[in-house]
């Protein structure tokens, strides 16, 4: 890429210039709003946008009232496809103050995305404090309870050319929704559904990062997953069509009658922050964890033998998500009788327990926004 983290100028964006809405949300307008988001349909007042050139870096640094971008019809990224994103959620603590889970991850995270999609990397220090300002000035939009608010960085190629080659220009962008649960179900077991027909990622390509073509490569499939009656796919690796590598927007762990969990390896997957934590966790509690290959005709004689005990699927936006039934064109199976288990419902309560702050963060992954 033409400009380097190390030549980036922390002077240009280290102030945001802050614009708050000239007509915000009334609060009855707001409460109404919070009282039951579902997830990704309610948006906050404001967003963070910084805009990218060659010539300036990253610049321009803003919080204003949420609006449309204006973009030119040739703008690279409607044609290309040149976008990454991420996904973190700020949440509520019982004090009145509002934790950030592990945002230095995310924005490393984000990073690798931008360079793997050969688009202008951002500093880490920028991406937090894009995010930081973002929930302060809409803090009033973070949900009580066991809601919070989902925040969305991302990035697109901006520059008006219709040569493919990466863009000279970038929008980063963060923009905020109050959400409850992703499944209508909340933490009620899902059902998957294993995709045969299509894959998800191949050695070399973009599986392992987060950018919007490979949620648009989903789409069919996950389609074919609501046609089944099914809550998300499954995708199994691209080479051999039989190992389980993870489901559209979640990672995959699996619980055996040993006490130990299992979650494929990273490569073509997603390097999910939850996974991460997970794992952390696990480890310190002296559950033995593999990261290691899983083939789905061993997910299905395991079910049926009693050894596997529980699956789950988890993410920022699913947290962790029992997973009930599996379908698929060669048959069906549940998994422990379809009902949530005690090892998803208890790491799910220990992960959330140190994201609301009711429990100490003893591996650091707390940001306080104040
Ligand atoms: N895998 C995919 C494909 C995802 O979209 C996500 C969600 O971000 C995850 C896994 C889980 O990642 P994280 O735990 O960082 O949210
Ligand atoms: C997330 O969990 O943050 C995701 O990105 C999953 C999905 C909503 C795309």
């Amino acid at each position: 890429m033409a400009v380097s983290l190390a030549k980036i100028d922390d002077a240009v964006w280290s102030k945001f210039e802050i614009q708050p809405a000239a007509n915000p949300t009334s609060e009855k307008e707001r409460a109404a709003k919070l009282a039951d988001p579902g997830f990704g349909r309610v948006f906050s007042d404001h967003m963070a946008i910084v805009r990218y050139n060659q010539a300036q870096g990253w610049h321009a640094a803003r919080v204003e009232s949420r609006a449309n971008f204006p973009l030119d019809p040739a703008a690279a990224v409607l044609h290309y496809a040149q976008e990454i994103f991420e996904g973190l959620k700020a949440y509520k603590r019982e004090d009145g103050g509002v934790n950030l889970f592990r945002p230095d991850a995310n924005a490393r995270r984000f990073q690798n995305s931008a360079e793997r999609m050969a688009m202008a990397p951002l500093p880490e220090a920028l991406f937090i404090e894009a995010v930081e300002q973002l929930v302060r000035i809409d803090r009033a939009w973070i949900p009580g309870g066991e809601g919070s608010l989902y925040l969305r960085p991302f990035m697109i190629a901006s520059e008006t050319f219709l040569g493919v080659k990466p863009s000279a220009e970038y929008i980063f962008s963060v923009i905020a929704s109050p959400v409850g649960s992703y499944f209508k179900g909340g933490p009620a077991p899902v059902s998957i559904w294993v995709s045969e027909n299509y894959t998800r990622a191949a050695i070399g390509g973009t599986g392992a990062v987060k950018c919007g073509g490979n949620y648009a490569a989903s789409l069919r499939a996950q389609a074919e997953a609501i046609d089944h009656g099914c809550d998300q796919v499954v995708f199994l690796d691209a080479v051999e069509r039989r190992y389980v590598e993870e489901l559209g927007g979640m990672n995959i762990f699996f619980a055996f009658d040993d006490g130990s969990l299992l979650t494929p390896p990273l490569g073509t997957i997603l390097p999910g922050i939850t996974r991460d934590s997970i794992l952390a966790l696990a480890k310190k509690s002296g559950t033995p964890v593999r990261e290691e290959l899983y083939t789905i005709d061993q997910w299905r004689s395991d079910a049926a033998s009693g050894k596997l005990k529980e699956a789950f699927a988890c993410g920022t936006a699913a947290v962790i998500s029992p997973i009930g039934k599996v379908r698929s064109a060669s048959g069906d199976f549940l998994i422990s009788g379809g009902a949530a288990g005690p090892v998803a419902m208890g790491m799910r309560k220990t992960l959330v327990d140190i994201q609301y702050g009711r429990a100490a963060d003893s591996h650091n992954w707390i940001r306080n926004v104040s």
